[in-house]
């Protein structure tokens, strides 16, 4: 019964409903991304044919064990239809992505695919970029001090991203580190254009005119969908 699922169970549910047979999905990275990994996979066993393609370890390993079949990225230049979540939201559909590490696969993801579906509840909609969470930024480990002095020129404040035992730095998939920043009333999309451009900037967690469609579960069973 779709009442019993939390918010972001519904809204997951929400999107696996929409995949069709012999798609190719993009699997997101994080807890909203594994409900929508379990309800495409219960989707599966009630008959659909698809394929899968995972933005990190984490979700291949989701997927891996829900039985799901999988193509590495490698062999793609295209997909059909990527799924996942996000830390914020704004009214242009403008994302904060990154709370993970894995911010590489899934860009690649977000502008490979036809259909973008981000999965959110109301509490990661917000009014700017950069409301609720600082800006992640991997960085070529070697030059993290000088794209740090540049984003510090450009207004930013932050630090490099700590492990999770607080004893070392935070390493994406790729070996590299993150710059957790904030930008006090900074234009997201001018952002997105000076990160893409600054030398030794991997990749950034602003998602600018990638996602074709935000799912935003409310307080009731209802799913609003936002499309483009
Ligand atoms: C990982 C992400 C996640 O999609 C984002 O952090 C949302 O996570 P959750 O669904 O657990 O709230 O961007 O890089």
């Amino acid at each position: 019964m779709l009442t019993e699922l939390n918010a972001k169970q519904r809204v997951a549910q929400h999107a696996a409903d929409l995949i069709e047979d012999d798609m190719v999905v993009g699997l997101g990275t994080g807890s909203t991304a594994n409900y929508f990994i379990e309800a495409l996979a219960k989707r599966q066993e009630m008959g659909l044919r698809c394929t899968t393609v995972a933005s990190s370890v984490v979700s291949t390993i989701k997927a891996k064990s829900l039985g799901l079949p999988q193509m590495s990225m490698e062999h793609l230049d295209h997909i059909d239809i990527y799924v996942d979540g996000a830390d914020e939201v704004t009214e242009d559909k403008t994302l904060l992505k990154g709370r993970g590490s894995d911010l590489v696969r899934e860009k690649l993801l977000a502008r490979a695919c036809d259909e973008f579906y981000v999965l959110v509840d109301q509490s990661k909609l917000v009014t700017r970029i950069g409301q609720l969470y600082p800006i992640p930024i991997e960085v070529m480990p070697f030059a993290w001090q000088m794209v740090l002095r540049d984003l510090e020129a450009l207004g930013g404040e932050g630090q490099l991203r700590p492990n999770a035992y607080g004893d070392g730095l935070a390493m994406t998939s790729h070996g590299s580190l993150v710059l957790d920043m904030t930008f006090e009333n900074s234009d997201a999309l001018v952002l997105d254009t000076t990160l893409n451009a600054l030398p030794g900037v991997v990749e950034h967690g602003i998602f600018a005119h990638l996602a074709t469609a935000v799912f935003i579960a409310d307080e009731s069973v209802d799913v609003i969908e936002q499309r483009r």
